[in-house]
């Protein structure tokens, strides 16, 4: 797409890669939708040393690693560089629109950024597949495994299933044109490897067999444009009961946005942020409600409503 697009032989190209909701509710680690409200921007230039480096980190975070190993944009350009050195090499510069430790797939958009940025510098440019596998490498940086949930949505964009690690296939799934995404980031740190450190490592049986229900009736509904069998399977019955705690007032935030007339609330990826989908016509309503439970465990937050559209990762300068 947009990175391959954007011509061979430049020596500076600037990429925007959305947000992200991770999981869903149902889809742990393979189902995310991208968030093209917000996103980061990462500009690549041509440097005559082979390698990676970072030449500043700006905007909503500043405090992240400049070493390019420890760094998720520097890491997934490495991976790229690495693949097939190009005979010279990558200067980066980050401007970081997502909140850290947001949930909203901060390091996962900073990785897809990088590698759509120096993608557009190639002769050659690598598939999207390509792309996703070696920001898979910058994620893993920051939350210590390769999970692609916030990735596959933040370079392909809209809702977007991801089958495999080693040799992931993505597929982009439609979604209800009625729907809206309502997106409540409540202003507090959590760290996603602490969110998933908390996690057990099995799975009772029960649990299993609705969990699995739920997401193939949530990709179903979505196929058929069925928001009853949306509603009824937008219930994550694993992860949610183990994350909750850790998001202050989040089981009233989600009571409010479902008596608000919301289809279905959840964690969005580890947390805190939460969202909802729902009609248009009660998008309002949701995002005010939810809102409102925050402030009343002392949280603020930002809210967007958004249409869950397949705007990915591209080039922007
Ligand atoms: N699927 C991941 C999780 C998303 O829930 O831990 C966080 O980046």
């Amino acid at each position: 797409m947009s990175g391959a697009a954007a011509g061979p032989g430049r020596s500076v190209a600037t990429a925007f890669a959305p947000a992200s909701v991770g999981n869903v509710a149902i889809g742990f680690d393979i189902l995310g939708f991208s968030v093209d409200a917000i996103g980061d921007r990462v500009t690549a230039r041509r440097s005559a040393a082979a390698g990676v480096t970072i030449k500043a980190i700006r905007g909503v975070v500043q405090d992240l690693p400049l070493e390019a190993a420890k760094n998720t944009a520097g890491r997934a350009v490495i991976a790229l560089h690495d693949a097939q050195p190009p005979g010279f090499g990558f200067e980066l510069t980050i401007d970081k629109g997502i909140p850290l430790a947001s949930g909203l797939g901060g390091s996962a958009a900073s990785a897809v950024a990088a590698v759509v940025a120096a993608n557009a510098l190639l002769p050659q440019p690598r598939t999207q597949l390509q792309l996703l596998q070696y920001a898979m490498h910058g994620e893993a940086v920051a939350s210590g495994s390769m999970h692609v949930d916030n990735i596959a949505p933040s370079l392909y964009g809209g809702l977007v299933l991801t089958v495999g690690i080693d040799h992931p296939r993505v597929k982009q799934i439609p979604v209800p044109g009625a729907i809206r995404a309502v997106i409540v980031h409540p202003h507090m740190f959590l760290s996603t490897r602490q969110a998933r450190a908390i996690l057990k490592g099995s799975v009772e049986m029960a649990d299993f067999v609705w969990q699995t229900a739920n997401l193939a009736g949530f990709i179903s509904g979505c196929y058929t444009n069925d928001l009853d069998m949306l509603r009824e399977s937008f219930e994550d019955v694993v992860i949610e009961r183990q994350r909750a705690a850790l998001i202050p007032g989040f089981g009233e935030v989600r009571r409010a946005a479902l008596s608000a007339g919301a289809l279905g609330c959840s964690i969005s990826g580890a947390g805190p942020t939460v969202f909802a989908w729902c009609l248009e016509q009660h998008a309002q309503a949701v995002a005010k409600a939810m809102v409102l439970e925050f402030s009343q465990h002392q949280l603020q937050s930002d809210h967007w409503i958004i249409a869950v559209e397949a705007s990915g990762a591209r080039v922007i300068d």
